[in-house]
């Protein structure tokens, strides 16, 4: 980690606009029209902003928008970029620092997300309660920056518990199903193999996916708190006897994009911060 970047593309922003953000939002595949229901919008590509990681995959912009929800301010990154793109685990997590930096304490991510729970449909929106990291490397590996946070991060509660009563709150107000597991994060880019898919499963998953734990594990390293839930895209390898595609994933999540902006919308107009 390089704090003086970190630093340099938090002043960048500042000198950008005069939103000062405190919900930081990481909109996954096929998720990022979330930014419309924004206002007073100041939208920056990642490409121009000092030491920026910039993603390559189709159906992820790469652009930072700042606006307004109500009266909360809000910093949303439409696309993020992946492990699996050949990014250190650093950069991975560089745009998580410098929402912190700019005063961000509470981050929502989302991504889309390979169903492994028998029960979950295609379509369905599940709360990440847990997660198993399976990436075999983790963003906090190399000095520890005390300046953000301890050697040792404590993820007993990675996922902040009074947030996910808010967002099933959220869910029954709206009557829209909102279903609760543990995340798995492979590195991608290959989806899983059906025994891998099975192993998942024994070990505790109930969704799979190739992001969200690193920014999770580096903003739990800065106390912030997060909020995470996942588009089930499709049923992981092996479950349904179709193969799977990115095609299918941005479909999906195309389809369920109307319950999923009014979902986000209501959790963030009314998300409890003190
Ligand atoms: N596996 C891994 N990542 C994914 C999947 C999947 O089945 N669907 C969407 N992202």
């Amino acid at each position: 980690m390089n704090k003086k970047h970190i630093e340099e593309a938090t002043d960048y922003f500042k000198k950008q606009t005069t939103n000062k953000p405190t919900i930081g939002v990481i909109l996954g595949s096929g998720l990022g029209d979330f930014v419309e229901l924004l206002t007073d919008t100041v939208t920056i590509p990642y490409a121009d902003i000092p030491h920026f990681p910039v993603s390559t995959v189709a159906g992820h912009h790469g652009e930072l928008v700042f606006g307004t929800l109500n009266d909360k301010q809000i910093v949303a990154m439409r696309g993020r970029v992946h492990y699996y793109e050949g990014n250190e685990m650093h950069e991975v997590t560089f745009p998580v620092r410098v929402m912190r930096l700019l005063g961000v304490d509470s981050l929502v991510v989302t991504n889309a997300a390979g169903g492994i729970n028998k029960s979950f449909t295609p379509g369905d929106f599940m709360l990440l309660t847990d997660h198993i990291n399976q990436m075999g490397t983790n963003p906090l590996i190399g000095p520890n920056e005390a300046f953000f946070g301890e050697r040792f991060t404590d993820l007993s509660e990675a996922y902040d518990s009074t947030y996910i009563q808010h967002a099933i709150e959220c869910a029954e107000k709206l009557n829209i199903s909102l279903k609760k597991g543990t995340y798995v994060a492979n590195t991608g880019p290959t989806y899983e193999t059906p025994a891998e898919v099975r192993m998942l499963r024994t070990l505790g998953g109930d969704a799979v996916g190739m992001s969200t734990v690193p920014e999770v594990i580096v903003a739990r390293h800065m106390s912030m708190r997060v909020l995470g839930i996942s588009c089930i895209s499709n049923m992981a390898a092996g479950i349904l006897n179709t193969p799977l595609s990115h095609e299918e994933v941005i479909e999906t999540t195309g389809k369920a994009r109307t319950n999923f902006l009014s979902l986000l919308k209501e959790i963030l107009i009314t998300l409890p911060e003190e």
